[in-house]
């Protein structure tokens, strides 16, 4: 018989989570104004909320933070970060930061100003806030089939060269300050973008005399798909991969809390001084020093070991396989979602799902909360909540796919609790049918609003 597949690790120390009742959960999601980020944990059973900052550390992630040198200069954990990521990514240069978005935030004080326009695909929410935070703009140029959940292509977070061309040709390189490609692109679900397109965006790039800048908070699962989906990769170590992606690009951010699978941390890397040098007055002044830059040394020690580990290709294996495990289910069940699965965790097409919830009602946060009822399971929003108000019309903004996010945490859940996701969406998929209505916005921030969000049933 065929040995099955399971996992390259054991558990070493659990936490114990808290089923509830279905009676008890429709009275938290209503105090809660039926907003999932106001749910106390202790109300969620399985928390598909995010993958960031939730992953398992290992025995050696542990071991590492007693390590740590807490010195506020020239900590030897900031020398040992440093050099992981020459060693993996091949940069020179580098600012540790406290998370992703501080990252951008630094980098984009050096490089982003007024009228500036940055193509990349599907730039991530904080990516494209500090962007238009800038009053510069965010130019989405991933290729189409990233919009239809059904395509199977294996690059859905791709760059369409010739909406990236058009924008390079028709507008002068100074009002360019990079292309940012995300690696895997999260806003379309986890997905990798391929090393032909990498190195064919470069190509553009140089062409057109303009920068690339890595978002790589999933660097290390874009590697792996590019090993077992580009066939002249399929010999080559994650490793390997990673240091050939890198080549292409000029600056990269990254938030740790995902591929470097620890709580907190960040940070950028630069294959210039120039632009390193100015980036570290901001450092400075928004994060901290040179070489700490909001991170204690016990944490640069455990990132620096996590980006060892999540760039190994048995945990990249045994994560991903978990994903595919949960979308294998769904999708036997008719259930569609962005295929093929992504790195972190699988998208619903919610409007496949809840067909008859109009648009106006909030149709991915409908099946967020009927999820979350159904079995206790936080997911989010990936939808007209999250993509905020037009900020001139002020009129809502729909998005093309309504998605609820399921992200998987990082060596968190077994394939047990990925069984019960599965039972919960096939039970509200039975009486799909009968959820005729959503919601109506009560309160709502002028951005960002899905974070603090009121709503009430209608
Ligand atoms: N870039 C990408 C692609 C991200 O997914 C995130 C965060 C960030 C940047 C910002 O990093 O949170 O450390 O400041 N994504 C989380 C998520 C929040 O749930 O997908 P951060």
């Amino acid at each position: 018989m065929k040995l099955p597949f399971a996992e390259s690790y054991k558990i070493k120390m659990v936490e114990s989570i808290k089923r509830s009742t279905r009676e008890e959960r429709e009275e938290w999601i209503k105090k809660a104004n039926y907003n999932l980020f106001n749910l106390k944990s202790e109300q969620v059973f399985i928390d598909l909320l995010t993958d960031s900052g939730t992953g398992a550390m290992s025995d050696k992630q542990w071991s590492a933070m007693m390590l740590g040198d807490e010195s506020y200069a020239g900590a030897s954990s900031y020398y040992l970060f440093k050099n992981t990521i020459k060693k993996l990514l091949g940069f020179d240069y580098f600012l540790p930061t406290h998370q992703g978005r501080a990252a951008e935030n630094v980098l984009f004080s050096v490089l982003v100003k007024e009228g500036d326009l940055i193509p990349g695909n599907s730039h991530f929410d904080t990516t494209k806030g500090h962007i238009e935070f800038r009053k510069a703009s965010a130019i989405d140029c991933t290729i189409d089939e990233a919009f239809d959940t059904e395509i199977d292509h294996p690059f859905k977070g791709n760059i369409d060269l010739n909406k990236l061309e058009s924008v390079l040709k028709n507008n002068p390189a100074s009002k360019i300050p990079f292309i940012c490609v995300t690696v895997t692109c999260n806003s379309s679900g986890g997905q990798p973008v391929s090393m032909q397109n990498i190195k064919d965006v470069y190509n553009l790039a140089q062409k057109y005399g303009v920068k690339i800048l890595f978002d790589s908070a999933r660097f290390a699962e874009n590697a792996y798909f590019i090993k077992v989906r580009e066939s002249e990769f399929k010999n080559h170590s994650i490793k390997e991969i990673v240091k050939e992606m890198f080549k292409y690009a000029n600056y990269a951010t990254m938030s740790s809390k995902k591929d470097g699978i620890v709580n907190m941390g960040g940070f950028i890397a630069f294959d210039n001084e120039e632009i390193f040098k100015k980036a570290t007055v901001f450092n400075i002044m928004f994060e901290g020093y040179i070489t700490y830059g909001g991170m204690s040394g016990r944490d640069m020690n455990a990132v620096a070991q996590g980006l060892n580990e999540s760039t190994e290709f048995d945990y990249l294996e045994s994560r991903i396989k978990q994903v595919e495990y949960l979308g294998n289910q769904l999708e036997n069940y008719g259930i569609h979602f962005q295929k093929p699965v992504g790195g972190h965790g699988i998208y619903i097409n919610a409007n496949h799902f809840l067909s008859k919830v109009p648009k106006e009602q909030y149709i991915a946060q409908t099946l967020a909360i009927e999820l979350y009822i159904e079995a206790g399971i936080r997911g989010v929003e990936i939808g007209t909540l999250l993509a905020d108000r037009d900020p001139v019309t002020r009129k809502n903004r729909f998005p093309v796919i309504e998605y609820l996010r399921l992200a998987i945490p990082r060596r968190v859940y077994t394939n047990n609790h990925m069984d019960v996701v599965a039972a919960g969406l096939m039970n509200v998929f039975d009486r799909r049918d009968k959820i005729m209505t959503g919601y109506k916005i009560l309160k709502e921030a002028d951005i960002m609003r899905h974070f603090t969000v009121e709503l009430e049933k209608i």
